[in-house]
């Protein structure tokens, strides 16, 4: 079954894991150990294949080399071989991929890797909202496309989790035992800390193998080591890296509030004054850093940055309404039920979650036959008027709403 509905706007983590549910995944996974979750081959109709792929590459002034990677036997394929000099949209010159000159590269066996592929459809939005929704982490995807027995990569580990969303084709992908304590993009917490060699020696026997297929998902928590080499000609997969907040976010909300303390702005102590004179100093600014630890505003502020930690994916809702648009209450019956804590809204054609906040003004609509835009935003005035748009195309693309 496909996770992209029809009239669905929204997308969750538990629709992209399914049979798995998200908690499931929370409580026996995530952060914990490697996860292979077979799906059918229409698992991500919609979402991503070949003529997807084609439509978004062929939109030249979308990429540039840094964007369009090319690998050959494990090597970087420099951006001279398959790209030309040319203005982009902002003026400047960039090194812009010509097709010709990849097609021929790919025929050559070299794999393709596009990066930053979420924000270039709805359906590729939809995915990385899910993920980010549900970890409080901002999510990215990479395609990644090779043919027979190529490897792009050595064995390594990523910096985040990875969920390798399978599109076309067979990869094998192994799975070390080894998983490195929690890397980040730190020089000497990340994979180029450490040599070719060293990484085959450090990642451990092999944990298991297993061959995706269209429809596949595996998840590799941050550090794990893994390869993937394709096993049929033309393997796709996305990976989406997820970065969630960290220990060292905290130290740095600590420091957004400690500029605000002259103490921390002082000079330290000149060598000449002593070891000890310094040691006074770093007692005092700890003991200051723990008051600050146990502040009220400094754990709401975490929070506030945690919860608006994600990609902006805002969309456009054009055009704008220049009349006071009248909406019509589709017959239903739709009733609003809470659901183990969540809202969802029940029609004939099945059951939507309601996304948090938004079971106000959905209940007001529920409420009315007919009404007209201006009364909906004067009835919810602290509902911003894009997302209260929002709310009434989405509701008109579930069938509930009809525009008079
Ligand atoms: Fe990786």
């Amino acid at each position: 079954m496909p996770i992209l509905k029809d009239g669905q706007d929204t997308l969750t983590l538990g629709d992209i894991l399914a049979p798995m549910t998200e908690a499931e995944f929370f409580q026996d996974y995530y952060d914990k150990k490697p996860l292979h979750i077979p799906g059918s081959a229409d698992k991500f109709k919609g979402i991503m294949d070949w003529s997807i792929l084609n439509e978004l590459l062929s939109n030249g002034p979308l990429w540039s080399a840094k964007s369009l990677g090319l690998q050959i036997d494990k090597q970087p394929i420099p951006a001279a071989l398959y790209c030309e000099s040319r203005e982009d949209r902002s003026g400047s010159m960039v090194m812009q991929p010509i097709a010709g000159k990849v097609m021929d590269l790919l025929h050559q066996g070299a794999s393709l890797i596009a990066n930053d592929i979420d924000m270039m459809s709805k359906p590729l939005r939809q995915v990385a909202s899910a993920f980010e929704a549900a970890y409080n982490g901002k999510a990215q995807a990479n395609l990644y496309c090779s043919w027979d027995s190529r490897k792009a990569f050595s064995s390594h580990f990523d910096t985040h989790d990875v969920f390798a969303l399978h599109i076309e084709g067979e990869k094998t992908w192994r799975v070390f035992e080894t998983r490195m304590p929690h890397p980040i993009r730190h020089a000497r917490h990340s994979n180029g800390a450490y040599t070719e060699a060293q990484h085959m020696e450090q990642r451990g026997e092999l944990l298991f193998d297993v061959v995706l297929k269209p429809g596949d998902i595996l998840y590799l928590p941050r550090g794990q080591y893994h390869d993937a080499l394709a096993v049929s000609s033309g393997a796709v997969h996305i990976a989406l890296g997820i970065v969630s907040l960290v220990g060292l976010d905290i130290v740095d909300a600590l420091k957004d509030f400690a500029v605000e303390d002259e103490a921390f702005r002082l000079n330290l102590p000149r060598l000449a004054q002593g070891e000890t004179a310094t040691r006074s100093v770093l007692e005092d600014l700890g003991n200051k850093l723990h008051q600050l630890s146990k502040n009220p505003n400094v754990l709401a502020a975490l929070l506030q940055y945690q919860a608006s930690y994600s990609y902006d994916r805002s969309q456009y809702t054009l055009p704008i309404e220049s009349t006071d648009k009248q909406f019509n209450l589709v017959d239903g019956p739709f009733r609003l039920v809470k659901d183990k804590g969540t809202f969802v809204l029940t029609g004939p054609r099945g059951a939507v979650p309601v996304p948090p906040g938004s079971e106000g003004p959905i209940s007001w609509i529920l409420s009315q036959k007919r009404f007209r835009r201006g009364a909906f935003l004067s009835a919810h005035e602290r509902l911003p008027a894009a997302a209260a748009d929002r709310l009434l195309s989405d509701l008109q693309s579930m069938g509930v709403l009809k525009s008079a």
